[in-house]
């Protein structure tokens, strides 16, 4: 499974990448708005750090909800970094239609506010790089998100789609444990849900112990 960082920070994205474990990130326009950028220069500019600082796709989403705007804004984000650029849209009619319109075009594209299987099946029609469902906002409202994952997982796999699953609105590492399980293509998730992949007390008490006795040999 590939792990995505889902923030617009750059210092948490440059620690995930000094992990070694980074491959893509993705950004929404609330991360964005997190991080004080204002202004179409300020953003491009953000957008463009980000893209310098790792290897593979990161996720920047269109402003607009129509249409034209989503392809006059779209066009603008892809030609900051072609090969890492990924035009993020949401899974509305227009949204829909752009994916369409930028798969046609060999551009990638993440379809996000992904929260049933019929809208993760327009999104793999439309020729989608990525298709987002959103863990945690379904579990929000006493639904179950990763039972969603695995039946998007599923659907791909039954139909051959190559569109990616792309676990989104990750809470916590368990989160990220099941989608594991459920077989995700990809996880985006913040720093600290990765970071608690790596803690477990027996990790900590074994390396007191080894710790000890590596001293005992000085
Ligand atoms: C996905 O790409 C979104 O940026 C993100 O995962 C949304 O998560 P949230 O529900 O925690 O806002």
């Amino acid at each position: 499974m590939k792990f995505f960082i889902d923030t617009a920070n750059l210092d948490q994205i440059r620690q995930a990448q000094s992990l070694g474990i980074l491959d893509g990130v993705t950004t929404n326009p609330s991360l964005m708005a997190k991080e004080g950028v204002k202004g179409k220069k300020q953003i491009f500019k953000h957008y463009k750090a980000i893209c310098d600082m790792v290897d593979g796709p990161v996720s920047a989403e269109v402003f607009s909800t129509d249409f034209k705007g989503m392809i006059k804004e779209g066009e603008e984000l892809h030609k900051i970094d072609p090969d890492k650029i990924t035009i993020k849209l949401p899974c509305t009619e227009d949204g829909i239609k752009a994916v369409k319109y930028f798969s046609q075009k060999g551009y990638r594209t993440n379809c996000t506010l992904v929260f049933t299987v019929g809208q993760a099946l327009l999104a793999a029609k439309a020729g989608a790089t990525f298709c987002s469902p959103f863990i945690g906002r379904l579990d929000d409202i006493g639904e179950d998100g990763i039972q969603l994952i695995e039946q998007i997982v599923d659907m791909y796999s039954y139909y051959g789609f190559e569109t990616q699953v792309l676990a989104a609105s990750i809470r916590h590492t368990n989160h990220i444990l099941r989608c594991i399980e459920a077989g995700a293509d990809v996880a985006t998730c913040p720093y600290k849900s990765i970071i608690g992949l790596i803690d477990h007390p027996l990790t900590t008490k074994g390396l007191e112990i080894f710790c000890k006795a590596a001293e005992s040999m000085k």
